[in-house]
């Protein structure tokens, strides 16, 4: 599969490498494909990665991964072009300058705004509700760390998940986009969790079932 991924920090530097690893054609949408990080993600992806604008990377691919921070998703998103029929992976959250809070909540997400700025993408919010460290490996002693996702259009929702799970998540459909008003407060929890009460990032979230 296409995958553009737009943003190489934590979470992109993890993901396009394990996808990459995976038999998928990566693009990473940067600002500055020589910066020594970018060279570096692309290095870890053993040749099945290239560098180029974020215009670029996303007209090239099926699915769009948007790994950037929420205040800047919105340009990131406008400078992708025109998404219309495709995937988009929203794995940002609308956090707060100093990590306390969230800037849209409650009866919006960030999630369904950038679903309005990609109009006529099909938007699945993922890999959001736990840290990078867990994208690299979410297997833990007594099962796998749960995966959170939701999003309006089940194909693209199955594409997600397919794509996710095979990261070694177990994927927990949580059903409409609007869900994400509920999975991006559970992001903050997270990170309050592990930086804030001292449990560290060796920490994920898990649905039990009897
Ligand atoms: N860190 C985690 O464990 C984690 C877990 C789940 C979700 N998230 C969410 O995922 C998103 C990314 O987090 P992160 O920790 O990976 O952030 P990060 O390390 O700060 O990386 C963000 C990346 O986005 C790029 N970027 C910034 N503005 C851009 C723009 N306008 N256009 C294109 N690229 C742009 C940056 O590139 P430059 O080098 O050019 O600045 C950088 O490579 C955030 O929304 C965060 O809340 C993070």
């Amino acid at each position: 599969m296409k995958i553009a991924v737009i943003g190489v920090g934590n979470v992109g530097g993890v993901i396009a490498p394990r996808w990459a690893q995976a038999g998928h054609e990566i693009s990473l949408g940067v600002r500055d494909p020589q910066a020594d990080k970018v060279r570096a993600v692309i290095e870890a992806c053993g040749g099945r990665a290239q560098a180029t604008s974020v215009g670029e990377a996303a007209a090239g691919a099926e699915v769009v991964v948007l790994a950037t921070p929420f205040p800047a998703t919105r340009d990131a998103v406008a400078a992708c072009g025109d998404l219309a029929g495709k995937t988009v992976i929203d794995c940002t959250n609308p956090l707060t300058a100093d990590l306390r809070g969230l800037s849209v909540g409650f009866d919006d997400s960030g999630a369904e705004q950038v679903a309005a700025w990609a109009a006529g993408a099909s938007v699945v919010k993922a890999l959001s509700i736990t840290g990078a460290g867990n994208m690299a490996d979410p297997a833990y002693a007594d099962g796998a760390a749960s995966m959170f996702i939701c999003g309006d259009d089940d194909a693209a929702k199955a594409v997600a998940g397919e794509l996710c799970g095979a990261f070694g998540f177990d994927i927990v459909d949580c059903g409409p986009l609007s869900s994400a008003r509920l999975l991006e407060p559970l992001a903050l929890l997270w990170i309050s969790l592990a930086y804030k009460w001292g449990n560290g990032a060796d920490i994920a979230f898990r649905l039990m079932r009897r």
